[in-house]
C-alpha cells in the first residue's frame, strides 16, 4: 500500500482545506443552529468540482481517484459535517450509481448536470417499514405501457427537501424478495413526487431529510436503472462506495474533535498546569489521535480497493464500522476534555459529539456493517 499522496491528490487536499476553513466552518455552528441548509456552499461545491469527483470530465465531473474523494471529504466534513454528508450523497449515492448501471443516454441528461453541481441529487431506499431490512421494499412500481406508476412512502431521505433527480428503488414483482426490486432515475420535479416536511434532527440539522410520497407518479421505461429485477444489486454496490463517504465524514469530524480537545487542553489550566500535562487527558489525546489514524489507513484502503477494480464491499463496510465508532468516541472524550466548555454551544465540540452519531446509524447501522464484515469474511 502506497502511503505517498500525488502531487495533485496534495493539491485538491489544499484546495479544499482553504475553502472548507474559509468558507465552510465560518457558519458551520449558525447552520446547525437554525437548521439552515447550506445552498450557497452546495453551489460552491459544484464551482469547485466537489460535486461529482469520480466522475469522467466528459459527464460534467473531475474525473479523480476515490483516495481524492476520500481526501476532499474529510476536509468539508471537519469543518462541517452537513455539508459533508450534501456532498458525499450526491457524489457516492447519486453520481456512483449513475456511472455504474446508467445507459450513455441516461448519462448524457442525468450524469452531467449533477457531477457539475447545477443539480442535487438523492437516494431513496430507505421506507417506514424498510431500514435496515433493505430488501422490505413496499413501494410498487406496476408497468403501464412505456411508463412504470409509482406509489409508495420513502423515509429519511437525505437532500430530499433540495434534490432535483432522485434513485429510487422500488417492488416491481413482490414473489421474486429482493430480485424484484427495480431501480430508477426519478425527476422530483415531477407530478406524483411530493416532499413531506424536514425532519427534527439530533445532529447534521443543515442538512435537511424528510419523507418522499410517490401518488401514482409515471416515470418513463427510459428512467429504469438497470434491468427489472436488478435493483437490490444496483443499491447495494452503491453502497460498497456510499459507505467509503460515510467512513471520510466520520474521519473529518473525529478530526475536528481532536483539534479541538487537544488545543483546549494546551489552554485550559488546572492545579497549575495546562491540562494536557495531566496524564489522564494526554492519554486520552494519545488514544484519540492513535484511533483516528487507524480509521484513516482503513479508509483510503477501501477508496485504493475501489480504484483496484476489485469488490470492496468488506473493506467499505470496515472503513465504515471503524470510522464512525471512533468518530464517537472521539467526540465523547472531547466533550470530557472540556469539561463544562463542552456542553455549552459556545465551544465546537457539542456539535461533533451531535453529528458523529448518524455516522453509526445511516448506509447500514454499525450491527449491519458487521452483519456484511462477517457474511463476506470468506471471501477473497
Ligand atoms: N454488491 C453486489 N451485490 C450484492 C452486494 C454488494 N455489495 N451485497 C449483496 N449483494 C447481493 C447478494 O449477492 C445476493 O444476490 P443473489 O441472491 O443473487 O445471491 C443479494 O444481493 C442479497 O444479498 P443478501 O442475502 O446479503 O441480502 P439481505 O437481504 O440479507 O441484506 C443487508 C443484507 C446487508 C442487511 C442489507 O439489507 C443492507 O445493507 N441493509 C442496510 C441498508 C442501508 O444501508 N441503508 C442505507 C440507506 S441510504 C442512507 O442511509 C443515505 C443517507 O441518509 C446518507
Amino acid at each position: 500500500m502506497d502511503f505517498q499522496l500525488t502531487e495533485e491528490q496534495e493539491a485538491l487536499v489544499r484546495m479544499v482545506r482553504e475553502f472548507a476553513e474559509r468558507e465552510v466552518r465560518p457558519v458551520a455552528a449558525e447552520n446547525d443552529r437554525k437548521a439552515r441548509f447550506p445552498a450557497d456552499l452546495v453551489r460552491r461545491m459544484g464551482e469547485l468540482g466537489l460535486m461529482g469527483i469520480e466522475v469522467d470530465v466528459e459527464y460534467g465531473g473531475s474525473g479523480l481517484d476515490p483516495v481524492s474523494y476520500v481526501l476532499a471529504m474529510e476536509e468539508v466534513s471537519a469543518a462541517c459535517a452537513s455539508t459533508g454528508v450534501i456532498m458525499s450523497v450526491n457524489n457516492s449515492l447519486v453520481c456512483d450509481p449513475l456511472v455504474k448501471f446508467a445507459t450513455p443516454e441516461q448519462k448524457a441528461r442525468f450524469l452531467a448536470p449533477l457531477a457539475s453541481g447545477e443539480k442535487l441529487g438523492c437516494f431513496m431506499l430507505s421506507e417506514p417499514e424498510a431500514g435496515t431490512d433493505a430488501a422490505a421494499q413496499r413501494t410498487t412500481a406496476v408497468r403501464d405501457g412505456d411508463h412504470y406508476v409509482v406509489n409508495g412512502t420513502k423515509n429519511w431521505i437525505t437532500n430530499g427537501p433540495q434534490a432535483d433527480v432522485g434513485i429510487l428503488f422500488t417492488m416491481t414483482d413482490r414473489s421474486k424478495g429482493h430480485k424484484g426490486i427495480t431501480a430508477f432515475i426519478v425527476d422530483m420535479h415531477a407530478p406524483g413526487v411530493r416532499r413531506g416536511p424536514k425532519d427534527d434532527k439530533l445532529g447534521i440539522r443543515a442538512s435537511h431529510t424528510c419523507q418522499i410520497f410517490f401518488e401514482d407518479h409515471r416515470v418513463p421505461v427510459s428512467q429504469r436503472l438497470g434491468s427489472e429485477g436488478e435493483g437490490f444489486k444496483v443499491a447495494m454496490a452503491t453502497l460498497d462506495c456510499g459507505r467509503i463517504g460515510i467512513a471520510a465524514q466520520a474521519l473529518g469530524i473525529a478530526r475536528a474533535a481532536f483539534e479541538a480537545a487537544a488545543s483546549y487542553a494546551c489552554d485550559r489550566k488546572t492545579f497549575g498546569k495546562p491540562i494536557i500535562e495531566h496524564q489522564a487527558v494526554a492519554f486520552m489525546l494519545a488514544d484519540m489521535e492513535t484511533q483516528i489514524e487507524a480509521a484513516r489507513l482503513l479508509t483510503l484502503r477501501a477508496a485504493l480497493e475501489k480504484a483496484a477494480g476489485v469488490r470492496h464491499t468488506k473493506a467499505s463496510s470496515m472503513a465504515k464500522l471503524m470510522a464512525s465508532e471512533v468518530a464517537n468516541r472521539v467526540a465523547k472524550n472531547a466533550v470530557q476534555i472540556h469539561g463544562g466548555n463542552g456542553y455549552v454551544t459556545e465551544y465546537p465540540v457539542e456539535r461533533y459529539y451531535r453529528d458523529a452519531k448518524i455516522t453509526e446509524i445511516y448506509e447500514g447501522t454499525s450491527e449491519v456493517q458487521r452483519i456484511v464484515i462477517a457474511a463476506n469474511l470468506l471471501r477473497a
